[in-house]
């Protein structure tokens, strides 16, 4: 394989190149991880569907000798009190990842076993995310949170998890000491 770039604009968060594929997250896609169903089904009266966050990925290879990244945009918004956020997964290898904020202000809840933690996350934020921490990401402000990701390619996605046992943390309107 030949080295390549990609082209990453800081200030708008676009993201170019070849290589790249772009998948868009909607409400629907996130029915399961809503509490309250009352406010998502009124967010969805009179509309097809909503969307939340799209992902770009380059995954140059599918081995642990590639490294995968991914630029995520979420977009402002609430289902009830509770702030958009990404789905949540914990990777089925126990690899780390990296997070870089690149716009906007969120925060990333980050969990194990024993413990959670939510930490700031905007831009210039850079986080480490050791291997057997979930995470999910929220956007807490009134623009687009856009911040890139990168871990080993071969790491593998476990969402069921966090379906199934939920998030240690909704991140609401009135938590206003967290941003
Ligand atoms: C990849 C990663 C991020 C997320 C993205 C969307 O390991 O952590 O790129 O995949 O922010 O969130 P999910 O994947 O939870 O829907
Ligand atoms: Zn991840």
């Amino acid at each position: 394989m030949d080295p390549f770039s990609l082209r990453l604009n800081l200030n708008s968060g676009d993201v170019k190149g070849n290589n790249l594929i772009v998948e868009s997250k909607t409400l629907f896609d996130l029915r399961y991880s809503i509490q309250n169903q009352k406010a998502l089904t009124k967010l969805l009266k009179n509309k097809k569907d909503i969307e939340v966050y799209t992902v770009s990925t380059c995954e140059p290879g599918h081995t642990a000798a590639h490294l995968t990244i991914h630029v995520t945009r979420l977009k402002p918004g609430k289902i009830g009190e509770e702030f958009f956020f990404t789905k949540g997964h914990i990777h089925k290898k126990p690899t780390a990842e990296w997070y870089l904020g690149i716009s906007g202000t969120g925060l990333l809840l980050l969990w194990n076993k024993n413990k959670h933690l939510v930490l700031p996350f905007s831009r210039g934020d850079l986080i480490y995310i050791p291997p057997g921490w979930a995470h999910r990401t929220i956007n807490v402000g009134d623009e687009d949170l856009v911040f890139l990701s990168c871990h080993r390619s071969d790491a593998g996605y476990d969402y069921d998890f966090v379906v199934e046992k939920g998030a240690p943390k909704r991140i609401l309107a009135s938590d206003k000491e967290l941003f």
